[in-house]
C-alpha cells in the first residue's frame, strides 16, 4: 500500500459529527485529494454544513499527521479550484521528512481516540495541557478559549437548551434515530452502546436515544476536574471551518497522547439562542465552531467501538 493510501486509511478514523464520515478520496500519482461528500450532510442538525466541513478538516489532518509519521514532507492546499467547491484538499507528496516523536506519538493516538461521554473523575487538567494544546489549536488556524468556572453556568444552560429543543423537533429525532440505527454493512453512524444515558452533570452531552435506556451509565464520577475548551475561528467560511476541524484533531489526538479523555459538544452551536450564548463565552471575537470535553477518566476499559467505512467506498485510486 502507498503511503497516500495508507494517510488516507488513517483518516477514516478521525470524528465526525453524527459517524457520517462525510468525505472521500481520490489518488493520483503523488496527490491525494480530498472531497465533501454532501449526500452525507445532515440536512437537519447541520444546514449551512459547518460540522460537514469541521469533520472533513480532521480527516484532513488525520491524513497529514500518518504522512509525517511516515517521514514524508507534503504541500497542503486548501479549496484549490473554486469552480469545484467539494474539492476541499489536495495533499502532494514533496519529498522527505524525518518523523519527529511528536509526529510518531499523534499517530498512535489515531487509533486510540475515542469518544467518550461518560463522566471524568476529579483530577483537574494541568493548566500546561490546556496551554499546549491552545498553541496546536492556533498553528492549526483557530482559536481556543478554556471555559471559566464563573462560565460553566452559562455552557450547562446552552447544552439543556439545545438539547431540549432539538429533542421536540421532529425532524431532529428521525434524523438522529436514522444515524444510530445504521445497518451493519454502511459502516457509519453512532452506535446506541457508545451513547451515555441522561444523569446528573455538570454539563448535559447529547442523548443518543432520548426516551430509551442507552448503553453506557454516565458512571459516578461527576466531571469535577473536567476542562471544558470552545474551538472557535475567525468566521464560518470553509476554509476556516476545515482549518477548525484540523485544529481538533490536532487537539484530540495530543489529548489522547497525553492521557486524556475527550468527547464533543456540538448541539450547543447548532441551535440559535444557545449559539448566542456561546458566543458571549468567547466575548464576541470569533464564531464558535464546538465544545470539547477534556478529563481523566482512570481505569475503565474505553468505550465501544465505532464502526468506519469500508475504504473501497472511500478512496479511488487513480492508476
Ligand atoms: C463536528 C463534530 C460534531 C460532533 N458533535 C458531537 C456531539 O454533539 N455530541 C457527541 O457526543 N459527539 C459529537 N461528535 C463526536 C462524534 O459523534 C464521533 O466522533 C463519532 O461518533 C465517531 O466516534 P469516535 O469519536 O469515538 O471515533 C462530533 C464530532 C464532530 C467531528
Amino acid at each position: 500500500m502507498t503511503a497516500l493510501e495508507e494517510a488516507a486509511r488513517a483518516a477514516q478514523h478521525a470524528p465526525s459529527v453524527f459517524n457520517t464520515q462525510p468525505w472521500s478520496w481520490r489518488i493520483t500519482g503523488d496527490t491525494m485529494s480530498l472531497f465533501a461528500d454532501s449526500s452525507r450532510r445532515l440536512t437537519t442538525v447541520d444546514k449551512e454544513g459547518r460540522l460537514l466541513y469541521l469533520s472533513c478538516g480532521a480527516a484532513l489532518h488525520h491524513a497529514r499527521v500518518a504522512l509525517a509519521a511516515s517521514g514524508h514532507a507534503a504541500a497542503v492546499s486548501l479549496l484549490p479550484d473554486p469552480a469545484e467547491p467539494a474539492l476541499l484538499a489536495t495533499v502532494r507528496l514533496t519529498g522527505t521528512a524525518e518523523a519527529t516523536e511528536a509526529d510518531r506519538s499523534l499517530f498512535s493516538a489515531i487509533t486510540r481516540r475515542h469518544s467518550d461521554r461518560r463522566s471524568f473523575g476529579d483530577r483537574p487538567v494541568p493548566e500546561d495541557e490546556l496551554t499546549v494544546l491552545r498553541r496546536l489549536v492556533e498553528e492549526a488556524g483557530a482559536y481556543l478559549h478554556v471555559v471559566r468556572p464563573e462560565q460553566v453556568t452559562d455552557l450547562a444552560i446552552s447544552a439543556e437548551v439545545a438539547g431540549n429543543a432539538e429533542r421536540d423537533d421532529p425532524a431532529y429525532r428521525e434524523e438522529l434515530d436514522r444515524w444510530t440505527n445504521r445497518p451493519d454493512f454502511t459502516g457509519d453512524g453512532v452506535p446506541p452502546a457508545t451513547g451515555v444515558s441522561p444523569g446528573l452533570r455538570r454539563v448535559p452531552v447529547r442523548d443518543f436515544t432520548p426516551g430509551s435506556p442507552s448503553g453506557m451509565p454516565p458512571g459516578d464520577l461527576h466531571d469535577k476536574g473536567t476542562a471544558y475548551v470552545v474551538l472557535f475561528g475567525r468566521t464560518e467560511e470553509p476554509a476556516d471551518l476545515l482549518r477548525g476541524g484540523e485544529a481538533l484533531s490536532a487537539l484530540l489526538l495530543r489529548a489522547t497522547a497525553d492521557g486524556l479523555s475527550s468527547s464533543l459538544i456540538s448541539d450547543a452551536i447548532e441551535v440559535e439562542w444557545p449559539r448566542h450564548l456561546i458566543r458571549g463565552l468567547i466575548a464576541g471575537i470569533g464564531e464558535p465552531y464546538l465544545v470539547v470535553r477534556l478529563g481523566y477518566l482512570p481505569d475503565v476499559p474505553p468505550p465501544p467501538p465505532t464502526p468506519r467505512r469500508d475504504p473501497r467506498d472511500v478512496i479511488t485510486i487513480v492508476e
